[in-house]
């Protein structure tokens, strides 16, 4: 099974996954449009509450609003001191995703439990001072594992490349799972960062700043960050089959 699985997880496709916090929040029904017809894989809503972080953006309605304009999956990048509370209504705004902090939740394994009871996907961020221990215990709850590499809180941040250890750790216990859980990476995400993302283990990228920096356009953006990606994973395979 594990070999099987590890064959599978080798072709885990590469997915792209945008950041609105660099969209413009004056036409986020048009912004979502714009990023589901440039290609991206889900959207990242990155909730913030002014108190786990130093800024403060999206409410469930907020989201609920912008819904309806794509079919392309949301997910929740909970960034908020007390998310046990605010799950459920997040699930309700059209998240499939919902993505908690370790470091906000003192009942990690009761809090992930609430987000599979309302119908979610759950994943567990880390805080780039917060060790991978933090979720071994709760890896048969989770679908996803995002290891942050700026520290969270605005977009156009420098990327951590010394995160890149800490990905490959996380990389190496996900591949020793029965389970395929997803590897993502979210911070300073860009064409020259993504290849070290990659390399390291991580198969989602989340970018914002990069993809709304592109002077061509989001769908360009999308597809130089999913080629060199892309390009990064068939490297590192084919390294890995010469060691093997
Ligand atoms: C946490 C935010 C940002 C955002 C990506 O600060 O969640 O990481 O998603 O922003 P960029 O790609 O501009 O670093």
């Amino acid at each position: 099974m594990a070999r099987a699985l590890e064959a599978s997880r080798a072709l885990a496709p590469v997915l792209i996954v945008p950041s609105v916090l660099s969209a413009d929040f004056a036409r986020l029904g048009e912004e979502v449009v714009a990023l589901e017809s440039a290609g991206v894989d889900r959207i990242q809503w990155d909730v913030m509450d002014g108190q786990f972080v130093p800024n403060l953006t999206f409410g469930p309605d907020v989201i609920a609003a912008a819904r309806s304009f794509v079919l392309v999956p949301f997910e929740a990048h909970l960034m908020v001191e007390t998310p046990d509370r605010m799950i459920g209504r997040y699930v309700d705004a059209g998240c499939e995703l919902v993505i908690v902090h370790a470091e906000a939740c003192p009942h990690l394994h009761r809090t992930l439990g609430i987000v599979s009871e309302a119908g979610a996907r759950a994943g567990v961020a880390l805080n780039p001072a917060t060790p991978l221990a933090a979720v071994e215990h709760v890896l048969d709850l989770i679908d996803l594992l995002l290891v942050m590499t700026v520290n969270p809180g605005f977009g156009g941040q420098r990327y951590l490349s010394s995160m890149e250890p800490k990905i490959a750790r996380a990389r190496s216990l996900l591949d020793g799972l029965d389970r395929d859980v997803d590897l993502e990476v979210d911070g300073g995400i860009s064409p020259t960062t993504v290849a070290g993302a990659v390399r390291a283990g991580a198969n989602v990228l989340v970018a914002g700043s990069a993809l709304y920096r592109d002077d061509v356009g989001l769908a360009h953006g999308v597809a130089e960050l999913r080629s060199k990606a892309e390009e990064a994973r068939d490297a590192a395979r084919r390294v890995q089959r010469s060691v093997s």
